[in-house]
């Protein structure tokens, strides 16, 4: 089974989670986007997408990228989604207020690849940045591998 995680990371953080979980399938490869035509997902087995949240959503170059898959094109393909994200735990009241107004990027991401057809396999998940450009939150990219090995 064909197995790709695709992408987008802002200051790194959100391509180091994309690895992880790329090692963690079986001969899986992890793309940015911008590597791959969205015409080519078709015979796609198994399709990650990750982001980092940014204003509630997912980058707009990913989101220009889903919205541009063919409709009908994963219909045979298993979907998962993916962010990386501030923790609402340790927010201000300001940052608080904005994440629940907005929400996080991996819940939309998960709906438009199922309005192309994919079958959504797993809860959207999010992965907790430290501060803006990182690093990560500690265990966060254990966590990461873990949940990629669920997927296949
Ligand atoms: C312009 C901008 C907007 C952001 N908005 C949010 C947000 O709405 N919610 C949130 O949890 N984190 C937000 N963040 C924090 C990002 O999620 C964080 O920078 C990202 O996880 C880092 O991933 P990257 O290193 O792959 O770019 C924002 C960051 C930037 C730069």
């Amino acid at each position: 089974m064909l197995s790709i995680v695709i992408y987008d990371s802002q200051f790194g953080n959100t391509e180091k989670i994309a690895q992880a979980i790329a090692n963690s399938i079986p001969s899986a490869k992890a793309l940015r986007v911008g590597e791959t035509d969205p015409e080519d997902l078709k015979g796609v087995g198994l399709l990650i997408i990750g982001s980092p949240t940014q204003g509630g959503r997912a980058t707009v170059a990913l989101q220009e990228f889903l919205e541009s898959i063919p409709t009908g094109t994963l219909t045979k393909t298993k979907v998962a989604a993916f962010d990386t994200r501030f923790s609402e735990k340790n927010s201000n009241f300001l940052l608080k207020l904005i994440i629940r107004t907005f929400d996080y990027a991996a819940p939309k991401i998960a709906k438009t690849l199922e309005s192309k057809g994919g079958k959504l396999i797993i809860p959207p998940e999010g992965f907790i940045v430290s501060g803006k450009e990182g690093p990560m939150a500690e265990g966060e990219l254990e966590r990461a591998k873990l949940w990629g090995s669920k997927l296949s």
